[in-house]
């Protein structure tokens, strides 16, 4: 039972005290600097990524340019974003951020951001029969030079079109930044034709206030599409994987705030099992700095220490626990329902045992053979590819050219790392693996 931080416990007849407060503090201070689930919104916990942070404060301190942020799925492009404007120092008052939606589309993203900026936008010919109907008053007086009314507290902008030169009536003299997140996923084609030309106005015209197009791409044409024109207007700055010391800078920082030691090997092997992601790192630390305060329910002096058991217990709840999409996919990528057989585990594991991202069929095999002790023939494994390239398997693998496969979510293969290292320690730690191996010292 809780009651204000006290806990009372029942230890053999006796009732006993326990001060959790200690305890609760230091979850609240893990909370802080471990946030596996959300981006980073502390410039403090933001680490690494130098090069990335001087190319964004130059860009968005150039006329005339504007900035997309691209690169793999979870390398932290909305927290290099959303902390754009402490970076180049604009108003977070005009900062508005939008998370698009497979089915957003240019005036539905470009309404929100009004929106969040505190106006309204009503097309001319709706707001002209609302105002004949409810009898507002009329326009057109106006704060932006678009037409413009206000009604409910809220301004209402008003033309024919939502498009660059209502919306640069409303931002270019206001230095602000309208942060466009998640436009991977939009599929409607004439939203990516209208935002190129959007940013190429906003350019011309020199607006103080930004664009920032954010998702995940491999190139800034798959983001934002072919447009020559934006050549010289669009700056892009590709995000990759965090480097090991950058991934261990978010270790210290962790272990700074919430006043925790890591071992040394533990945090190596963190690091490795992080594949580069500061999601892995940052989830692999919460559960074993979580793990490690509860000395303090003992003893509320003591100093929480990271050592093998924590991470053990770390890396089974990020296992059962971590990231559902994930772990759903290679549950229904490994179960089989008519005929019980362990390959599509053994492949996929295999697949996450090389060092390579894209995978030969031959090296598949092997792995195989060094994993359980009997390598297949690889030409029987297209019988097992094939479907873990479909949407029954969740279609985890993508065949990336005649006889070579890659993860399709680039996350997968660290998440199958983790099984793997989880399942090693169950062995005993029988297996060396290659990437674990990679672990050097800290000078
Ligand atoms: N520079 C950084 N320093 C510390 N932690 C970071 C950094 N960048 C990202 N993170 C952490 O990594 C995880 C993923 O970050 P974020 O959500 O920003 O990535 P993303 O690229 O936007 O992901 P997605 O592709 O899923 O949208 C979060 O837990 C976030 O807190
Ligand atoms: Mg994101």
């Amino acid at each position: 039972m809780l009651e204000s931080g006290r806990a009372v416990e029942l230890v053999g007849d006796n009732v006993v005290q326990t001060d959790r407060g200690p305890y609760l503090d230091y979850l609240a201070r893990c909370e802080q600097a471990f946030r596996p689930f959300a981006p980073i919104s502390l410039p403090d916990f933001f680490k690494g990524r130098a090069d990335n942070v001087t190319s964004l404060q130059t860009e968005l301190r150039t006329s005339g340019r504007q900035v997309a942020i691209y690169g793999e799925r979870g390398v932290g492009k909305t927290s290099l974003a959303m902390l754009a404007d402490f970076f180049a120092r604009f108003n977070d008052e005009t900062t508005h951020m939008v998370r698009c939606q497979v089915e957003s589309t240019y005036d539905s993203i470009f309404e929100q951001l009004l929106l969040e900026a505190g106006l309204e936008y009503v097309p001319e010919t709706i707001e002209t029969e609302a105002r004949r109907q409810g009898g507002l008053a009329a326009g057109p007086a106006s704060i932006t030079g678009a037409k413009s009314t206000r009604t409910r507290g809220r301004a209402i902008v008003s033309a024919q079109r939502l498009g660059p030169s209502l919306l640069l009536r409303r931002f270019a003299e206001q230095e602000g930044l309208l942060i466009i997140d998640e436009y991977d996923r939009v599929q409607d084609k004439t939203t990516h034709t209208r935002l190129a030309e959007t940013l190429k106005h906003f350019s011309d015209a020199a607006s103080k206030t930004k664009i920032i197009v954010v998702g995940v791409a491999e190139t800034l044409a798959e983001l934002v599409g072919e447009h020559q024109s934006l050549t010289r207007c669009l700056a892009e700055i590709q995000l990759d994987r965090m480097t090991g010391d950058e991934l261990s800078e978010i270790i210290s920082a962790g272990e700074e705030r919430a006043g925790v030691t890591f071992q040394e090997g533990v945090r190596q092997k963190i690091i490795a099992l992080s594949d580069g992601f500061p999601f892995y790192t940052h989830l692999l630390s919460k559960y074993s700095a979580d793990e490690a305060g509860r000395v303090l329910l003992d003893n509320p002096e003591a100093k929480p220490v990271v050592s093998e058991p924590e991470y053990r217990k770390a890396l089974q709840k990020a296992v059962t626990g971590g990231e559902a999409t994930l772990r759903d996919a290679y549950r229904t990528a490994v179960i089989t329902v008519k005929r019980k057989t362990e390959m599509y585990k053994n492949v996929l594991w295999a697949v996450a045992y090389s060092q390579s991202h894209e995978v030969q069929v031959q090296e598949i095999a092997d792995n195989i053979g060094l994993l359980t002790g009997k390598r297949p023939r690889h030409e029987g494994l297209s019988n097992y590819l094939g479907p873990l390239t479909k949407p029954e398997k969740k279609e985890v693998l993508v065949r990336v050219r005649q006889g070579y496969y890659k993860f399709a979510n680039p996350l997968m293969r660290a998440y199958i790392r983790l099984i793997l290292e989880e399942h090693n320690i169950s062995l005993g730690g029988q297996l060396l693996f290659p990437w674990m191996r990679q672990i050097k010292p800290r000078g």
